[in-house]
């Protein structure tokens, strides 16, 4: 931030809202006019680290100040690898996100000319390198710059980064700039911020600015200059922050996670909200595809990770049957790697709640250049993946602090149900009334959300509390259940360490059915006994084979399916709803448990061992 009489403050309140993008070790700088060499503090651990240290400790004033809480890729968290990093002569500070791939070579280079490195980190070489250009260019013009340092830098830069730096010579400026890394600038009065997502400044001003791909970025009080990295200006697109800094507060919740699975129903429906016109027709402002393209699509691809690919699963068997387009949904990961059919008329769908995942990025910048168009479904404005694709469908979840994917998912599911009947609007391939049904039908989810939230929670905690020491989990799941089983596994795991398994339960006898045993716990999604018939008697044969071989069941069930409560140990019930509707309330018991399972273990909930929130490197 910049400059500002509280540069210190605004740096720890920013680095406590996006501790939770990566918390192995944090650390501050700060300059003011006078100082001879950059004041900082850096401390392994979780902030409380940093800020018991700045007591013991405290800095000097600034006028402006850089913060960074780093999750390790590069060197073992510990205050020496902790950023930020010191030029050789300790006049510069500089942060990093990303990974510098060619930092091996700049270190030998810069050790050969007598520069010496105290950490393991790529970041210290960059700081090194940054110091050494700097003081190039006060040779040569006499006087300092540390913004065109910084762009001649990054272009001598491979890999991934993100760079913000502070120089004692020029105590009023902040300056930054970005390789497939996320930053975003916030417009204060007098003041302004730099961050890796909104979070960081959303408690001083809600006017934000975004910076493109090899774009660098000079902040001086509220003046911003933005630049490419051969220093021609560019123009910045504005935006608005459309939450508040509360809404990323705990608000009384013990947890975050807590907080954001009871905000499940508002997640669906503010993402429904104000997507239809007078006539009840679906409207998708943001949506810049024309109506002919979406009608001249031959296939959809979906490229997501984790929680997201699942959402994007659920939405496969809705939007194949509404739109009659065939739906791929891969692994934003693999699908680079395998060469994948794509044409003009390929939609490449991209879903992603922080929309920095830097596997999808690199997924839709594929898709881009074989010439399909890439929509985003993202929950985070200003980030890279919205900026990069052709059309951007927001889910309005508000934002997501804790690590394990909650409110995002149901949101996700919403928004692709949208497009998928927008789709089927636009292609003429269902009638309106037909369209207008499953509308409604996803307009009453929120509703059916809460009531899984207001009835079942206490037999939901008192399950996973049984069931702690439990080693090992199966989720099973047939048609829409299936990735809801898969997302189900994934939530337990993430944040209970159990071991847990999603699987198709038809794939049961072809494999995962040696697995169960006396007391295996398996968790199946029952389907609605009301929908088809076959689904429900199948899956529920499925409960009968485990149950044979001791397994102790867990079923999510509809209200009132007497063969789940026949056949079930325990049945975590939720309300009546149409069949391609159900993953939206069968998911919500599933989070419940894992988030119960994990605090009957002690685990810090929204924090889980060895995760961050933005997967930002490949
Ligand atoms: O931000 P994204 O939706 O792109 O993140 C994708 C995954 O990293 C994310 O869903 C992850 O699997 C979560 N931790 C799941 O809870």
């Amino acid at each position: 931030m910049n400059p500002s009489n509280r540069p210190l403050e605004v740096c720890l309140q920013g680095l406590q809202r996006l501790e939770y993008r990566g918390y192995d070790s944090a650390g501050v700088a700060i300059v003011s006019p006078g100082m001879d060499q950059v004041a900082y503090e850096k401390k392994a651990g979780r902030l409380n680290n940093l800020k018991a240290a700045l007591k013991r400790h405290p800095l000097p004033e600034g006028t402006v100040g850089i913060g960074h809480t780093r999750w390790a890729t590069n060197g073992e968290p510990s205050d020496v690898n902790a950023h930020p990093h010191m030029s050789q002569d300790g006049k510069i500070a500089l942060i990093h996100n990303g990974i510098i791939e060619n930092a091996n070579k700049l270190k030998f280079d810069l050790e050969t000319e007598g520069y010496s490195f105290v950490s393991d980190t790529d970041t210290e070489v960059a700081a090194k390198l940054l110091g050494k250009v700097a003081n190039q260019i006060i040779a040569q013009t006499g006087k300092p710059d540390l913004f065109e340092a910084l762009r001649r830098t990054s272009k001598m830069l491979t890999g991934t980064f993100t760079l913000l730096a502070i120089d004692v010579r020029q105590p009023s400026i902040v300056v930054g700039s970005r390789h497939d890394s996320p930053l975003v600038i916030g417009v204060g009065k007098g003041e302004s911020f730099l961050g890796s997502d909104v979070a960081a400044f959303v408690a001083y001003t809600h006017q934000a600015i975004e910076i493109g791909q090899d774009e660098a970025v000079e902040i001086e009080g509220d003046h911003v200059t933005v630049t490419d990295f051969d220093g021609h200006p560019v123009t910045p697109r504005h935006f608005t922050v459309d939450w508040d800094a509360s809404a990323a507060e705990k608000g009384g919740w013990p947890s975050f996670m807590d907080k954001e699975i009871h905000e499940d129903p508002e997640a669906v429906s503010q993402t429904l909200m104000g997507r239809f016109d007078l006539d009840g027709r679906i409207k998708l402002d943001e949506l810049h595809i024309s109506v002919d393209e979406l009608r001249s699509i031959d296939k959809i691809i979906v490229v997501a990770c984790g929680t997201a690919s699942y959402a994007g699963l659920v939405a496969r068997y809705a939007v194949e049957h509404w739109c009659r387009i065939p739906v791929e949904v891969e692994l934003a990961h693999e699908f680079r790697y395998r060469d994948p059919i794509l044409t003009p008329r390929t939609l490449v769908v991209a879903i992603s709640q922080s929309g920095e995942t830097m596997d999808t990025l690199m997924a839709i910048r594929h898709a881009r250049e074989q010439g399909s168009k890439v929509l985003a479904i993202c929950n985070t404005q200003g980030s890279s993946i919205p900026r990069e694709s052709d059309a951007v469908l927001y889910t309005h979840a508000g934002p997501e602090v804790a690590v394990a994917s909650t409110k995002a998912f149901v949101a996700q599911i919403a928004a692709a149900y949208l497009l998928g009947l927008y789709l089927a609007q636009v292609r003429g391939i269902m009638f309106k009334d037909e369209i207008e049904t499953q509308l409604n039908a996803l307009r009453a989810m929120p509703k059916k959300i809460q009531w899984v939230l207001d009835h079942d929670v206490d037999t939901i905690k008192k399950t996973a509390q049984k069931m702690v020491s439990s080693k090992a989990f199966l989720f099973l799941g047939r048609y829409v259940g299936y990735p809801v089983a898969l997302e189900g596994a994934l939530k337990l795991k993430e944040v209970s360490y159990t071991f847990s398994e999603g699987f198709a339960a038809g794939e049961l006898k072809h494999g995962p059915i040696a697995l169960v045993d006396e007391g295996t716990p398996i968790v199946v999604i029952v389907p609605s006994p009301r929908g088809r018939n076959v689904l429900h008697n199948k899956v529920i044969s499925n409960v009968e084979e485990v149950k044979a071989r001791g397994a102790d069941t867990i079923a999510v069930a509809e209200v009132g399916d007497r063969k789940a409560a026949e056949y079930a140990d325990v049945v975590f019930w939720r309300p009546e709803c149409p069949t391609l509707m159900s993953p939206l309330v069968d998911v919500v018991p599933l989070q419940l448990f894992a988030m119960y399972m994990a605090m009957a273990k002690g685990n810090d909930v929204d924090k889980p061992r060895n995760l961050a929130k933005s997967v930002t490197v490949e």
